[in-house]
């Protein structure tokens, strides 16, 4: 009975995979990287690289010979393949599926992005952004109208129903989700608040001025089942992509 209860619990245990991010020094500092099949959000404010860390999390994968799946809900997919092309990477010869989904109204939009999830089966996928997915939408009343244009701003608790059903919804098609989430835009950091709760790891960019300069930096706000550091470390972005070095050893 015991033996079998610590067989069923080292089992669990070692079954839990990591794979990696990419962001190498990041992997070392997070025993391996970020459980497989979990749901881990990226979030930061504009222009502090959460696309490129998306983006750089799916080429991992595929250098692997996992598929993944770009879900863009503002750039097109011409666009985000050009922006990894800066950084070395070949989206379309590594066989990262890049989709663009018009947000314009959110309940068609979540089923056309399932519906690609269940099509395109990958085993890594990004969102970006789920705040932009939660900006625009029709009046909950108006469902299953598509022709009405009119937008208004979601209520807390809108944004508190939805985000829980999606979530959830996207935890039971079984990839490892990478969503990324935006920061100081009025009246919608309600968004991040609420995906930290659901989420099994939070990593947070930005743009911070340190002795003078302004740096970039990543936090690993959370990580569940994870031994890592809370310090904000200086991020890099470097011609192949991104990095992560402790504040103390950029500054020495
Ligand atoms: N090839 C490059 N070389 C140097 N810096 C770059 C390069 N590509 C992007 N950047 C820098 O990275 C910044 C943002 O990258 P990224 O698009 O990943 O950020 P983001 O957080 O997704 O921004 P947004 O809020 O616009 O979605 C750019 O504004 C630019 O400063
Ligand atoms: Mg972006």
């Amino acid at each position: 009975m015991l033996w079998g209860k610590l067989l069923k619990n080292y089992l669990l245990y070692t079954s839990m995979k990591r794979i990696a991010t990419g962001i190498k020094n990041l992997d070392n500092l997070l025993e391996g990287g970020f459980e497989e099949k979990g749901l881990f959000l990226v979030m930061g404010r504009t222009g502090t690289c959460k696309s490129t860390f998306g983006m750089q999390f799916l080429v991992e994968g595929a250098k692997n010979g996992e598929r993944g799946l770009y879900v863009s809900f503002e750039e097109n997919p011409d666009s985000v393949k050009r922006t990894a092309l800066r950084f070395g990477w070949d989206l379309d010869r590594l066989g990262v599926v890049v989709k663009k989904i018009a947000p314009y109204d959110y309940y068609r939009a979540v089923e056309s992005m399932i519906k690609e999830i269940m099509f395109e089966r990958p085993e890594r996928v990004v969102i970006d952004s789920i705040t932009n997915l939660m900006i625009y939408r029709s009046r909950p009343e108006w469902k299953g109208r598509y022709g009405v244009i009119e937008l208004y701003t979601p209520t807390l608790a809108d944004i508190r129903m939805s985000l829980f059903g999606l979530l959830e919804r996207l935890r039971a098609l079984g990839a490892t989700y990478l969503l990324i989430a935006e920061e100081g835009v009025e009246g919608l950091d309600v968004v991040s608040h609420v995906s930290s709760l659901i989420a099994d790891g939070i990593i947070r960019l930005g743009v911070e001025k340190i002795a003078g300069n302004e740096i970039r930096t990543l936090q690993v706000v959370k990580m569940r089942r994870t031994k890592h550091p809370l310090e904000r470390m200086v991020l890099l972005l470097k011609d192949n992509g991104l990095d992560v070095v402790k504040a103390e050893d950029y500054f020495q």
